[in-house]
C-alpha cells in the first residue's frame, strides 16, 4: 500500500468503498475508470464525483490522469445538510484522534454540491479546531478559499501525510457523503514531466501528461483489477505485468504518449512522419529513463502511419495528426480543406492498423474535433468507422459526445475515441 495518511477510523477501514474527485471533464475520467474496472464497480455522485466498490488502497490512482482526489468513504449522513455535517464531525472526532501519530495535526475542509457558503466552511473548521485542542492536540487548518480544496493546498499542507486529515463532504441524492482523502493527483510531478523536458514543440501540441495517461487508460491494454489479482500481485506491482505489453505511438511527435506509457510499466513504441520528432521523442525518453526506473523499454523510428509495418505490439495509444493549429476561426472553406486532408489520413492509418491487427484488437486515438460556432465539427473518418473495419466502444458512464477534451477560446479539440477491431 503506498498511501501513508492516517484514517479517520480504523474500525471502519474493511472492505469501504473509494470516491474519487473528477477533473475538469469528468466523462473522461469516467471513461478511464471504466476501462479499469466492471462498470457495475463505478456509480457516478452528482457532477465531479464517483464512488468505486474497491477499496482505495488496491486503486492505481497516480495512474488515473482523469481524478484529481482519491477519498476513503467514511459514512453517509441521511441528509444534505452542512451544519448537521459539521456537527457530526464535531462530535465523532474526538474519539479518532487517538490514531493518528504524534505531532501537530494537520486538518481541512472540501465540499461538493452541498449548499454552503465558503465563510461558513472556515467557520466550521475553527470550530473543529477548537474541538481537536480541546481534546489536548496541536493543529493547524486550512482555509478555504473555495468550497474545495486544491490539490496545490492538500500537498503543501500535507493534509495526505500521517499527521494530515482532509474531510470530503459530497451531496448525494439528499444525502451527504463523508470521506477522507487519502492521496492528491501530484501536480508538481506532471508540472516536471510537461515543462522539464528538454524536447517541446508548441506546433505539434501541448499533450498534458494527464490526458496521455487517460488515453493510454482507455486503450485498454492497462491490466484489469482482475488480471493483476488472477496474476497474484498487488497494485504497486502491476508494472510488472504492463512491462509485457508493448504500447504504440504511431504519431509519437515529442513523446507525451511515450513517456507516460513507461511510467505505468509498458515498453514504449513510438514511430513519426518527422525525423525531427523522432529525434525529439528519442531526447526526451532519454532524459526521463536517467532521472526515473522504468521497467520497460523504449524505442523510436521514423515511419509514415498511413505505411509503415511496424515490429510487434500490443496496443495503440496516442494522438493523431490534427491538421494545421488555428489561433482564431477559419474561414468555412479552409476548416472543410484541413478536414479532407486530415480525414484522408486516418481512413489510411486506420486501414494500415487494420492489417497489422487481429479482431478484437483495442486501441484508443486522441483524434481533432473543430470547435466552431455551431458546436463540434467531428472528423469524418469517424462516420465510416464499420467500413474501415472497426467498432466504436461505448461507456456505460461517460457518453461519446462529452469525450471531447477542449479548452476555452481552441479550435482544436482532441476527441477520444475508442475503436475495437471487428
Ligand atoms: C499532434 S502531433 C502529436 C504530438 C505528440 N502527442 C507529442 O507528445 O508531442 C502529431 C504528430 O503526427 C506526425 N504525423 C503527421 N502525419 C503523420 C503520418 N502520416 N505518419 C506519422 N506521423 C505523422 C507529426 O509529425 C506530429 O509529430
Amino acid at each position: 500500500m503506498y498511501y501513508t495518511g492516517t484514517f479517520f477510523s480504523l474500525d471502519i477501514l474493511a472492505g469501504m468503498q473509494s470516491l474519487l474527485i473528477l477533473g475538469r471533464q469528468p466523462a473522461l475520467g469516467l471513461a478511464e475508470l471504466e476501462s479499469w474496472c466492471a462498470a457495475d464497480k463505478i456509480m457516478p455522485i452528482g457532477n465531479n464525483a464517483v464512488t468505486v466498490d474497491i477499496d482505495p488502497a488496491e486503486l492505481p490512482f497516480f495512474r488515473f490522469g482523469g481524478s484529481i482526489k482519491l477519498t476513503k468513504v467514511l459514512t453517509e449522513l441521511p441528509h444534505a445538510d452542512f451544519k448537521k455535517a459539521i456537527e457530526y464531525i464535531n462530535k465523532t472526532i474526538p474519539e479518532h484522534l487517538q490514531y493518528i501519530p504524534e505531532g501537530k495535526i494537520k486538518f481541512g475542509i472540501s465540499v461538493y454540491g452541498l449548499r454552503v457558503q465558503t465563510n461558513d466552511i472556515n467557520r466550521a473548521t475553527l470550530h473543529i479546531k477548537k474541538t481537536i485542542k480541546a481534546a489536548g492536540r496541536s493543529v493547524r487548518v486550512v482555509p478555504n478559499n473555495e468550497p474545495s480544496l486544491n490539490s496545490a493546498q492538500v500537498l503543501h499542507n500535507q493534509l495526505t501525510s500521517p499527521v494530515g486529515m482532509e474531510l470530503v463532504l459530497v451531496h448525494n441524492n439528499g444525502k451527504t457523503i463523508l470521506a477522507q482523502t487519502v492521496a492528491e493527483q501530484d501536480i508538481e510531478a506532471y508540472a516536471a514531466r510537461d515543462q522539464k523536458r528538454p524536447k517541446r514543440d508548441a506546433k505539434v501540441g501541448m499533450l498534458p501528461p494527464k490526458l496521455a495517461q487517460i488515453i493510454i487508460n482507455l486503450s485498454g491494454n492497462n491490466f484489469t483489477r482482475q488480471q493483476v489479482t488472477e496474476a497474484g500481485l498487488n497494485t504497486t506491482q502491476e508494472n510488472s505485468l504492463a512491462s509485457l505489453a508493448t504500447l504504440l505511438d504511431p504519431f509519437c511527435g515529442t513523446g507525451v504518449v511515450l513517456q507516460e506509457a513507461l511510467l505505468m510499466g509498458f515498453n514504449a513504441y513510438g514511430t513519426d512522419l518527422d525525423k525531427r520528432m523522432v529525434e525529439y521523442s528519442q531526447a526526451n525518453l532519454e532524459w526521463l529513463t536517467s532521472r526515473q526506473n522504468v521497467s520497460g523499454s523504449y524505442k523510436v523510428s521514423a515511419g509514415d502511419a498511413t505505411t509503415t509495418t511496424w515490429e510487434p505490439f500490443h496496443g495503440i495509444a496516442g494522438e493523431t495528426y490534427l491538421g494545421r493549429p488555428f489561433s482564431a476561426q477559419p474561414d468555412p472553406k479552409v476548416l472543410q480543406e484541413v478536414m479532407q486532408d486530415v480525414s484522408f489520413i486516418h481512413k489510411k492509418f486506420l486501414q494500415n492498423v487494420a492489417r497489422q491487427t487481429e479482431p478484437g484488437f483495442r486501441m484508443c486515438i486522441a483524434v481533432p474535433a473543430w470547435k466552431t460556432s455551431s458546436g463540434f465539427k467531428h472528423l469524418k473518418t469517424l462516420d465510416n468507422l464499420e467500413e474501415l473495419g472497426y467498432t466504436r466502444m461505448e461507456f456505460v458512464h461517460a457518453k461519446a459526445e462529452d469525450l471531447i477534451y477542449h479548452r476555452e477560446g481552441q479550435v482544436v479539440a482532441r476527441e477520444l475515441v475508442v475503436l475495437v477491431r471487428k
